[in-house]
């Protein structure tokens, strides 16, 4: 279960309806996995009141739950994307702390809660997904306690002296611990979730153990938190950009770009996390300096509609299109356009073009739990070409170590990434993505899924006393 179902409902001008693949990494990687499996899917259609009966969509059974206007003002717009997100990011934008947002997040986690305990068979496993349902596995646990629960945060979680700002820490906490198997992307972020428990809770813990002292009825257990790093669907994404079509597509978008030298591509939903506008500022310098020339560079910037009602999104947005614009502006020419600026969605089979056709992927994120569109770029590049400049603040940058790794907020070290990459000989260039390559290729996401169903499946047999092994 999910907040976000892999598709959204969407209603065109004329008032047709129709489904589309919804944003975000937690899709892209959830996907595959679920339409292997047989389960179904519990989450949010994307739109509000919308009371839809489960239906199957591509293999996988969906689930809808449906979500009002206020729910999406307070639980998802307010304390999931304005609390939650920027708290759980190091505190980037400033998040807001209103107890009306928090008490509506615990009425639709109970609502999540509530549908999966109705569709779940005895003895089923339930997975929980990312940081808008965190109370949902304590609350499923107290409805069914024979599910088998386990939790999977794909953001970041925070260190202590972040977290602490939280008025529920507490509450979240508790919530998270009625899983089994509570997942995190990094070991610095299961590192940061055990210090949280023993600060505010003082039960003992040892790596990856968490000892949950029974209450009431409720017997001890043993949660285990542990980092599972997410990755891709590879062998599918290394299908897709072998197509000749999709190649034939790269081609023809080098061609429609003016066939520069090096082509520079950003693919990132509109979020400040993503560090878009530090990105634009080097390559700003590096145009005004002469250091690059738009004869021979293009950036082709991709900026997917995010959370457009969320305040700090809006004014990001704004800020990003005045950069743009001004960019453009000061040093395009009739036949040379500095960025090229796309605020859409695209089909995969356009996404794996544009890797393709792409000489740089900049991933620039200021803080980013994984960044799928790091492993996706390697995973279409079989031509063992193009060079990944990756941010250390994302959880890429653990597995992906031969990529340009870059700390965003030094724009002189952007710039000279950004020079490097472009001047890279090839033997360099291939050596890097070779590497890269064989990461990638090593913890798909298939990896993911079975080690963290393994780890969750084989947590029933750990119920032991705290020292008893
Ligand atoms: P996040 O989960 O924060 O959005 P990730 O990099 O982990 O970031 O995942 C983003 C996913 O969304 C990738 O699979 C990427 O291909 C996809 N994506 C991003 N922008 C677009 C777009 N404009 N059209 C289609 N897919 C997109
Ligand atoms: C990130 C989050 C997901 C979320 C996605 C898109 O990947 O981890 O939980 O679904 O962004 O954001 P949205 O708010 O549109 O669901």
């Amino acid at each position: 279960m999910s907040n976000r179902l892999p598709v959204d409902r969407v209603v065109d001008d004329s008032g047709e309806a129709s489904w589309r693949q919804s944003p975000g990494g937690l899709v892209t990687a959830l996907e595959p996995v679920m339409r292997a499996s047989g389960g179904a899917w519990v989450g949010w259609v994307g739109q509000p009141d919308l009371e839809i009966e489960p239906f199957d969509e591509n293999g996988i059974r969906i689930i809808p739950v449906p979500l009002s206007d206020s729910d999406l003002e307070l639980y998802y717009e307010g304390f999931s994307n304005d609390t939650l997100w920027p708290l759980y990011h190091d505190v980037i934008a400033q998040p807001g702390y209103h107890r009306v947002w928090w008490e509506r997040y615990a009425v639709v986690n109970r609502r999540f809660a509530e549908a999966a305990a109705a569709v779940s068979e005895p003895g089923a496993t339930v997975w929980v997904q990312d940081y808008q349902l965190q109370l949902v596995p304590a609350m499923l646990r107290e409805l069914r306690p024979d599910l088998l629960i386990g939790f999977f945060n794909h953001i970041p979680f925070p260190a202590y002296g972040i977290f602490s700002q939280l008025p529920w820490r507490t509450q979240i906490i508790e919530g998270l611990l009625g899983a089994d198997v509570v997942g995190f992307q990094r070991v610095a972020d299961a590192g940061n979730f055990s210090r949280a428990v023993r600060r505010l809770r003082g039960y003992p813990t040892r790596t990856p153990y968490i000892e949950v002292p029974g209450m009431g009825d409720q017997p001890a257990r043993r949660v285990i938190a542990k980092a599972f790093p997410i990755s891709i669907d590879v062998a599918g994404f290394e299908e897709l950009a072998a197509r000749p079509e999709v190649q034939e597509r790269a081609r023809q978008i080098r061609h429609d770009l003016g066939d520069p030298a090096t082509v520079m591509l950003g693919v990132d939903r509109l979020d400040y996390t993503k560090g878009i506008t530090h990105r634009l500022k080097a390559y700003g310098e590096l145009l005004a300096e002469g250091r690059l020339s738009v004869e021979d560079v293009t950036l082709v910037q991709i900026a997917t509609p995010s959370r457009e009602r969320v305040e700090s999104y809006r004014q990001l947005r704004d800020e990003i299109e005045l950069t743009v614009g001004r960019i453009n502006g000061d040093y395009g020419t009739i036949s040379h356009q500095a960025i090229s600026y796309l605020h859409h969605g695209f089909p995969r089979e356009e996404m794996a073009a544009m890797y393709l056709a792409a000489d740089v992927l900049l991933v620039t994120a200021l803080r980013d739990g994984m960044n799928l569109v790091a492993k996706e770029y390697v995973a279409a590049r079989a031509d063992e070409d193009g060079v990944l400049i990756l941010s250390e603040f994302t959880g890429a940058s653990d597995e992906l170590r031969a990529a340009l790794l870059i700390n965003p907020h030094d724009i002189d070290g952007v710039k000279d990434a950004i020079v490097r990459a472009i001047e890279m000989p090839r033997h360099d260039r291939r050596k890097r993505m070779r590497s890269l390559r064989k990461r990638v290729a090593e913890n798909d996401v298939s990896h993911w899924s079975n080690s963290f169903l393994t780890t969750l499946r084989e947590s029933r047999g750990t119920q032991t006393p705290f020292g008893g092994g």
